[in-house]
């Protein structure tokens, strides 16, 4: 698969070994930054990759900042991106399997660096579940992106 990563200060260094994991597992993968250890803003990382999905780029997308908050939030704003904040692996497979998830959102001071590569392996692995109920409901968080355009909220 073709993965979009990035990460702020505060998860560098478990982006670095998602990298490295992503090689070993065979996905090709672009680092949208930051590319140093310096201070940076998570929303400004989070808007690069979750914009690479949404406008498919990439199959999937991996952001990394402290706690994965600030980047799930953030990428949740840009249409079309259903970004999935996990740090177990239950909600990393279910996050696939019933909402399609195709941004993962990770938080370096949360998790352990073996459990995030758990974490990551069994969300790229896990498949959208092909029933209808699941279909139905993404399709309302898809259609909620119209809506905010229409109705404005
Ligand atoms: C940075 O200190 C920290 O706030 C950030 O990495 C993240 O946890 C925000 O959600």
């Amino acid at each position: 698969m073709r993965i979009a990563i990035a990460s702020d200060h505060g998860g560098s260094r478990l982006k670095s070994d998602t990298t490295r994991l992503l090689q070993e597992l065979g996905h090709t993968h672009h680092d949208f930054g930051p590319h140093d250890f310096h201070d940076v803003d998570y929303p400004d990382y989070a808007v690069k990759v979750a914009r690479a999905v949404a406008d498919g780029e990439f199959d999937r997308g991996i952001l990394i900042c402290g706690t994965g908050q600030g980047m799930a939030m953030s990428a949740n704003k840009v249409k079309g991106v259903r970004a999935a904040l996990c740090h177990d692996t239950f909600s990393a497979r279910i996050s696939r399997e019933h909402n399609d998830a195709n941004v993962l959102c990770l938080g370096e001071r949360v998790v352990g660096s073996g459990l995030a590569a758990d974490i990551v392996k069994t969300w790229l692995e896990a498949e959208s579940s092909d029933e209808e109920r699941h279909h139905r409901r993404v399709g309302k968080i898809i259609a909620l992106d119209e809506r905010r355009a229409l109705e404005g909220f």
